[in-house]
């Protein structure tokens, strides 16, 4: 590996269900090509998603499981990149611990994320502990790896913030251990869901990676277009078109162009449109499937790669806890 040992990278996500298309054009696709400049660590955070769903686990085992096959298809490599799972690297329930001890409960109260959640979240109970030192639990995850960069979606940076601002008040205390990391945001994709609200499981909007074609067909025949275009014969705006940013992001620049004029002048349907995402998106599709289909058959082969990365993640995650718990004379 050509890695430079400086450059190290962490990112995770929610064992929450199957990745959709927004989540492989917001995080996915900037997480692979990391993996060959950086030692990059990529986890399953499923103590996070206790964070939420913590009364119903029973198909977190599955999830897990799902969530690494979709990294995998998605060009992960686990010779390239540490692939593990959070709760199976017991430091970072420590760091957390430890991180607690220092963070105020007001810099967590007046945490974003927290408060909109909080609101929108209705069907569930987030006044529990956990919920609120969400961000903890993320600053140990990120902190433990001492990295330069976290590869995340903008909705993440407040919690980012956070963990640059725990990371100083523990150099502050007890010396300099962590560097403070930088976001690397992924270029803002648009994906909006299949009727036009943001791509969303529990919408029930998504394409997932895991769709095959005949699935995603009658997905596509429903999607939304743009909603003044009723006849073929009225022409279209592809700037409030649902479908069109997909062209954006599977389309080369040329068909693109000539599917802004055929829309603009009336002369290219809404059908034929479709038709050409469904054509990129099948190619789109098809290596991911490919490679999918080893690890679908033989889901042991999963449980291997999450151990090997598991060793990895440990030894890295030692390392730092020895010099924490030195720092702060434990
Ligand atoms: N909060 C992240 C999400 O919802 C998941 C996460 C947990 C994470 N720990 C992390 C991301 C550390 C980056 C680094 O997607």
């Amino acid at each position: 590996m050509l890695h430079d040992p400086n450059l190290r990278t962490v990112s995770g996500m929610r064992p929450t269900g199957p990745l959709h298309i927004g989540h492989y054009f917001g995080a996915l696709k900037n997480w692979v090509p990391m993996q060959e400049t950086h030692s990059a660590y990529f986890f399953v955070a499923d103590w996070h998603a206790l964070t939420s769903d913590y009364a119903d686990t029973s198909r977190l085992k599955g999830f897990v499981r799902g969530l690494v096959i979709d990294w995998l298809a998605s060009g992960l490599d686990p010779e390239k990149c540490a692939i593990f799972q959070q709760s199976k690297v017991l430091e970072h329930a420590e760091l957390s611990l430890l991180l607690g001890m220092i963070t105020p409960v007001s810099w967590l109260e007046r945490n974003p994320t927290y408060k909109e959640q909080q609101q929108e979240i209705t069907n569930k109970d987030l006044g529990n502990f956990g919920f609120l030192g969400y961000p903890v639990l993320m600053a140990a995850d990120i902190l433990m790896y001492r990295p330069k960069w976290v590869p995340v979606g903008q909705d993440q940076l407040p919690h980012l913030e956070l963990t640059r601002e725990i990371a100083r008040r523990f150099n502050g205390f007890y010396g300099p251990v962590f560097p403070e990391p930088e976001a690397r945001l992924t270029p803002a994709a648009k994906c909006p869901g299949l009727d036009g609200r943001k791509m969303s499981k529990s919408y029930g909007n998504g394409i997932f990676l895991q769709d095959t074609m005949e699935e995603i067909a009658p997905k596509v025949r429903g999607m939304f277009t743009d909603p003044a275009r009723l006849r073929k014969s009225d022409p279209g705006n592809p700037d409030v078109c649902n479908l069109y940013p997909y062209h954006e992001l599977l389309t080369d620049p040329e068909t693109r162009a000539e599917i802004r004029e055929g829309c603009t002048t009336a002369k290219l349907g809404c059908v034929d449109c479709k038709k050409i995402f469904m054509k990129n998106l099948e190619a789109f599709l098809a290596p991911l499937h490919e490679r999918r289909a080893k690890y679908v058959e033989r889901p042991e082969l999963v449980d291997d790669i999450l151990a090997e990365g598991n060793k990895a993640a440990k030894a890295e995650a030692s390392r730092t806890m020895q010099d924490v718990r030195e720092a702060m004379h434990m």
